[in-house]
């Protein structure tokens, strides 16, 4: 019988560990090429699939493949591209079930978050109603930290260990400017509806007092009034006041603060630009100068301070969905499964995909403080363990880190083009 290839897809916004597990699954495929074929990956996620632009991994060395684990981005691309209801988009379905039949692919991994789990999802339905059958594992990944079932998603730890470095290097800046100058300094971070990149600036705060002095959530609506209270006293405590703000913060009516009247595939708003809307806010009603900064895709891309932690777990997310299809499994994900807080004990799980698919886990009300503005001891034992270690990537003699860039090279096509 002849071996089936494998089709990695990579889908959303990328993270600083996403190629990771990418490497993970490479390397673990490569380990069983008694049992698989090639493996095969969609340029830029599933749209190189519906366009059959497949990049061929084997044409990629050993030191190549080694590389992606410290390497940020994504090394095939990824997209955001919803495929909807089999019924309403069943062309493209089908289109996908053609791509799979003319490549021998067998296996199909998505490497997403809450969006990508219900495409994956679906995918899995595909084989069974259009009678190709295709073992469908969806890998997970998002900074944001919103899937259910997994302790941790990977990302989110790396993220988590940039927003705490820089919220405590700012602050000792802001600390030593602030008798005769700035006062306020705002950092905005990512995260959409859920405060879990936001908790994780709290991190900084090694004794009582340090800053962030405030933390502002999507999970709860902004209290301005209570907000210019805590800042003023902060600036009247320690001088200055520093401040982590989640991009999905909303005002008391339900509004985002910083909606840019964007909106991407999957309808959700795209963010960002509340640290200024924050930052003034303060200024025009308190008079304190400030300074407020966007970690935007600087947090989503930092692999120079990634997470020893996260990184272990990225990878072992992408040999174990490899794993999985050996086993025989499909419509699964590999999660990471908590097994102890302190020493930090974690091993590999499995959640059923149509279980993930399009839930949002968002930070729970006992991992905020009474006041709204700070992170509980419970939010610290749980995020502390995931920030552990660093894995600096190789740096050259110029002084900066030895990223590697693919050569991509793609599966010559089969197909006639496909109208998107
Ligand atoms: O989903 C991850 C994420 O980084 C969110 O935190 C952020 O709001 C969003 O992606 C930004 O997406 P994009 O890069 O597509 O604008």
């Amino acid at each position: 019988m002849t071996k089936k290839n494998l089709l990695y897809a990579q889908s959303g916004g990328v993270t600083p560990v996403i190629n990771a597990t990418a490497c993970g699954l490479i390397e673990e495929a490569r380990q069983n090429k008694d049992q698989l074929g090639k493996v095969y990956a969609g340029k830029n996620g599933i749209i190189g699939i519906l366009n059959e632009e497949l990049i061929d991994t084997s044409k990629e060395s050993k030191s190549s493949i080694a590389a992606l684990r410290h390497t940020p981005g994504g090394g095939f691309g990824s997209c955001r591209f919803k495929l909807k209801g089999i019924d309403e988009s069943r062309a493209q379905y089908e289109r996908l079930i053609e791509v799979f039949k003319a490549h021998n692919i067998g296996y199909f991994f998505y490497n997403g978050g809450g969006d990508s789990a219900d495409t994956a999802y679906k995918v899995s339905q595909i084989g069974k109603k259009m009678g190709f059958p295709v073992q469908c594992i969806g890998v997970p990944k998002t900074i944001d930290n919103d899937l259910p079932f997994t302790d941790v998603c990977p990302g989110f730890g790396s993220v988590a260990k940039y927003v705490a470095v820089s919220i405590m290097e700012a602050s000792l800046d802001i600390e030593s400017m602030a008798s005769s100058s700035t006062k306020v300094f705002v950092l905005e971070v990512m995260g959409r509806h859920a405060g879990w990149i936001a908790a994780a600036g709290g991190l900084a705060q090694q004794e009582r007092g340090d800053p962030p002095h405030i933390i502002l959530f999507p999970e709860l609506p902004l209290d301005e009034e209570a907000l210019l209270k805590k800042v003023d006293k902060a600036v009247k405590t320690h001088g200055y006041c520093s401040i982590v703000v989640s991009e999905g913060v909303r005002d008391q009516e339900g509004r985002f603060l910083a909606d840019s009247g964007v909106r991407d595939a999957f309808g959700h708003a795209q963010l960002g630009g509340v640290a200024p809307v924050i930052a003034s806010k303060i200024t025009n009603a308190l008079g304190y100068k400030n300074h407020w900064a966007v970690s935007d895709y600087l947090q989503r891309s930092a692999r120079h301070i990634a997470s020893k932690t996260d990184v272990d777990q990225a990878y072992a997310m992408g040999k174990a969905a490899v794993d999985l299809a050996l086993e025989g499994k499909s419509g699964v994900m590999p999660i990471v499964v908590r097994t102890s807080d302190k020493p930090y004990r974690w091993k590999v799980g499995e959640a059923d995909l149509a279980k993930v698919a399009n839930k949002e886990k968002m930070m729970p009300r006992s991992f905020i403080s009474k006041d709204g503005f700070g992170i509980t001891a419970a939010a610290r034992r749980y995020l502390e363990p995931l920030i552990h270690g660093e894995d600096y990537p190789p740096y050259g003699r110029d002084g900066l880190p030895k990223y590697v860039r693919l050569k991509n090279i793609l599966v010559p096509k089969k197909l006639e083009n496909f109208d998107l």
